[in-house]
């Protein structure tokens, strides 16, 4: 579900054609709807609702700004990362208590960092990190609230690059070691351990594999509060999935229905990282043609973007599929062409590599070069894993909300790539 829609020929964001926002602000662009984040916020909280539940959005799905301060006045708090998703947390909310600072590898920096903002948990994923926010905690006379990152052992079912919670992962404490750990960390000073969190994957779209995890984590949660650790929250992580090809959201709620009952019967309250399930459909990629290649098989093109790898760079990671179709076109999508019409195409960028495209193999209307093409469901990660690569400046990014159109990140200029080289001599 979302609300890009098409009317008369033309794709809209929200009451906006995408063309008025190309003919504003260039391309390639990323346009965000507001309705769509705040339905998708929407079905989250409400699946949810039987439980106390902290919704912390996971911040590096989609970190602008102006999206984590809508999903603030939401309700959401943030799940971060690193030190720049928490600087961005709290410039949205300055509120530490509504972070969660997750991550394998934070810096000392990072731990004294998260204790001045005092945030709600630190996840920690080792032994090793465990001391250290025990001796930092210790140093600036705080206490660091403390959720153990458990790896389960259980798969998720979803790309090999995304799946975090199998033995060989190098996320979360196996749960043996979490035994020995608990032991331990009973003369540690500065922290309290108050939390289990466990996070399987992304872009999953089965339930039950976070049933299985919930129920491997009985036993180690037993033995922390045996040692005296009082496990009140449990961390459930991210990982909701989105279809990438039509049809809605899997529900929230077939989540819940395997989250819910498991989470009470631990006696504890909940912590959900969402990220993808609530921005991922909310994005689209305005790109325009920039050239027309015939490729050297007959009936093939080249349809050449200003948007390449740099901007998107999903399909070329991770293999993502994500539909592309022009913004100005009768048809919606390939089933609506006659079987004479139309071309065979990958739509690619202009970056040196042939790893750089954005759709392969795409049957797609007879675009010409100056046409727009829009690229789907690329709220989540999209903009977020951007680089300058080819030293390409970053898109713009805009938010739509109604019949507004707000540019929330401007596009990147010659300056902004050059400055931090110059003057260096
Ligand atoms: N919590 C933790 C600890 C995570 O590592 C992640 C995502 C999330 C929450 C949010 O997961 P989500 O609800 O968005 O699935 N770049 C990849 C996805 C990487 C996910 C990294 N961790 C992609 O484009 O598919």
């Amino acid at each position: 579900m979302d609300h890009f829609v098409r009317r008369d020929g033309r794709l809209f964001a929200e009451g906006v054609p995408l063309t008025r926002i190309a003919e504003l602000h260039g391309t390639p662009t990323y346009v965000y709807s507001e309705a769509t984040i705040r339905t998708h916020f929407d079905r989250v909280r409400e699946a949810f609702s039987t439980i106390e539940t902290h919704i912390s959005y996971s911040v590096k799905a989609c970190p602008n700004l102006a999206i984590c301060r809508l999903l603030q006045s939401l309700g959401a708090g943030f799940d971060v990362v690193s030190g720049g998703e928490l600087a961005r947390a709290l410039e949205a909310s300055g509120r530490g208590e509504e972070i969660v600072f997750a991550g394998v590898g934070k810096t000392d920096d990072e731990i004294r960092f998260g204790l001045r903002a005092g945030v709600f948990f630190f996840n920690v994923e080792s032994r090793d990190e465990l001391i250290a926010v025990s001796r930092i905690a210790t140093e600036t006379g705080s206490t660091a609230r403390v959720a153990l990152r458990l790896n389960p052992d259980v798969d998720p079912g979803t790309h090999r690059y995304i799946t975090t919670g199998k033995r060989e992962n190098k996320f979360g404490i196996d749960l043996v070691a979490a035994r020995a750990l608990a032991r331990e960390a009973t003369s540690l000073g500065g922290i309290s351990i108050e939390g289990v969190h466990v996070h399987l994957g992304s872009q999953i779209t089965d339930p039950a594999p976070y049933g299985e995890a919930l129920d491997r984590l009985r036993e180690p949660i037993a033995d922390l509060r045996q040692f005296g650790h009082r496990i009140q929250w449990l961390n459930v992580g991210g990982g909701f999935g989105i279809f990438y090809r039509g049809g809605d959201a899997i529900p929230a709620e077939s989540f819940a229905k395997v989250i819910v009952p498991r989470v009470r019967d631990l006696g504890c309250r909940l912590i959900l990282e969402p990220g993808r399930f609530i921005v991922g459909n909310a994005g689209v990629l305005v790109t325009r043609v920039v050239r027309m290649k015939p490729s050297s098989e007959a009936g093939r093109f080249f349809v050449v973007c200003d948007a390449a790898m740099n901007d998107l760079i999903r399909p070329s990671l991770y293999g993502a599929w994500h539909a592309v179709w022009p913004v100005e076109c009768a048809a919606a999508s390939d089933v609506d062409l006659r079987p004479d019409e139309g071309i065979l195409a990958d739509v690619v960028g202009p970056i040196c590599e042939s790893g750089d495209f954005l759709a392969k193999d795409r049957r797609l209307p007879a675009v010409a070069s100056g046409d727009l093409l829009a690229v789907r469901s690329v709220g989540a990660y999209g903009f977020s894993m951007s680089s300058n690569y080819n030293s390409r400046p970053r898109a713009a990014e805009v938010l739509v909300s109604g019949d507004r159109v707000r540019l929330v990140r401007r596009r990147e200029t010659l300056d902004d790539l050059l400055g931090p080289e110059r003057g260096l001599e």
